[in-house]
């Protein structure tokens, strides 16, 4: 085959996705496909409970597992990552920690937040907190906007790092300085970029990184992780609590609330024993092929989408300069959920929100994929 090939054999990791032999996953951004890995992990949970009735420690083991897996993928420590069901519980734990009531009121947020995060930040003006707004303009954010909305009184930004519409990708490492330089703390929703983009937690300086696993990541849903940077996690206290987030959750001592040293004490209740194992093998596959592996193939798939759209007339929104996006891609489309369906009609799995349909391919993805998606949007969107 001529042309751009990924520096990973493509066909072996195809054979893994039994979902290509029938149609064209292109929503990762939403959904990833089940791999033979994620199959195996999840029967092995069952295969366990059918066989020992009950096995905590394996159980327990399996979580710690888990968040080994997610350190390992943005550089971090077992001890800096907490677990949750989703980010929207990971924001609720760092909100909880937050003292809105004083000097440091202001929650900056961007406007590309995805609604789960932004709500949980304006729910804190119940106790206190006064939310401003990081504006979109043209489907972007200019990174200057934080400059002014940040100050003394700020207690924490809240910046996605993948922008779930459009994929526009931010520079959280900039936004995280200027927070830092003003006293505050810094939030990164990365659920749009882990498994997409290389990331690094240390490189970045943020205090708090939140994702879920179930779109590049190739997991289910019902399993979110969060970075705490080690320096900041003894000032936390976060209210949003429960007995896994205890120095020893097996003392039962309902009387003492201690806290665990590391960022185990955002970790509440019984974690998502089940979505451990199967996170845990959709996280070993992205970390075998290689975050920077799987980035510059998005990077060819990228600009792909973005020229063969353009060729064929369709509308792009947010940037076209592919090192400042994700590989997800969107086009403006009249009733983006009649497009889904009549896309899916035909072997393609796209993505719908609001105006805009998403293309969202993956290292596994060919550039015939994304010619054939293209295509097939075209079609289902030509006025007849
Ligand atoms: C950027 C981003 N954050 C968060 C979520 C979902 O968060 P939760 O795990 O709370 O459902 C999504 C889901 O689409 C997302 O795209």
């Amino acid at each position: 085959m001529s042309g751009p090939r990924p520096a990973y054999d493509l066909e072996a990791w195809r054979r893994r996705i039994p979902l290509l032999a029938s149609c064209i996953p292109m929503n990762n951004c939403s959904q990833a496909p089940q791999t033979d890995a994620t199959r195996a992990a999840a029967e092995r949970y069952l295969d366990s409970w059918n066989r020992s009735g009950m096995d905590w420690d394996a159980w327990m083991a399996e979580v710690a597992l888990a968040k080994a897996e997610f350190a390992t993928l943005i550089g971090a420590a077992l001890s800096d990552i907490a677990v949750f069901s989703s980010v929207s519980e990971a924001t609720s734990a760092v909100a909880s920690a937050l003292d809105v009531g004083g000097a440091r009121r202001r929650i900056v947020v961007s406007e590309a937040e995805f609604p789960a995060v932004a709500h949980v930040w304006l729910a804190q003006e119940r106790r206190g907190a006064r939310v401003s707004w990081a504006p979109v303009r043209d489907g972007q954010i200019d990174p200057a906007a934080y400059d002014a909305l940040v100050d003394e009184r700020t207690a924490l930004v809240s910046a996605c790092h993948g922008y779930y519409l459009n994929g526009f990708i931010q520079d959280t490492a900039r936004i995280a300085a200027r927070a830092r330089a003003a006293g505050a703390l810094s939030f990164v929703d990365a659920y749009q970029t882990l498994g997409a983009v290389p990331v690094n937690v240390r490189e970045l300086g943020v205090d708090f990184l939140a994702a879920g696993t179930l779109k590049f990541l190739m997991g289910t849903p019902g399993i979110a992780f969060l970075y705490v940077r080690p320096e900041i996690v003894d000032s936390l206290h976060p209210t949003a609590t429960g007995w896994f987030g205890r120095a020893d959750p097996f003392a039962f001592d309902a009387r003492t609330l201690d806290w665990s040293p590391t960022a185990s004490r955002f970790d509440a209740g019984t974690p998502p024993v089940i979505n451990a194992y199967v996170a845990r093998a959709g996280m070993e596959m992205i970390n075998a092929v290689g975050p920077a592996n799987i980035r510059s193939w998005h990077l060819a798939l990228s600009r792909r989408l973005i020229d063969g759209g353009r060729s064929r007339g369709l509308v792009l929104h947010g940037p076209d300069d592919v090192s400042r996006k994700t590989v997800s891609t969107a086009f403006v489309v009249p009733e983006s959920h009649a497009v889904e369906a009549a896309m899916r009609a035909r072997g393609v799995l796209p993505s719908a929100r609001g105006e805009v349909i998403r293309l969202a391919p993956h290292f596994y993805s060919t550039i015939g994929d994304v010619e054939r998606a293209l295509d097939v949007l075209s079609e289902v969107t030509r006025p007849r």
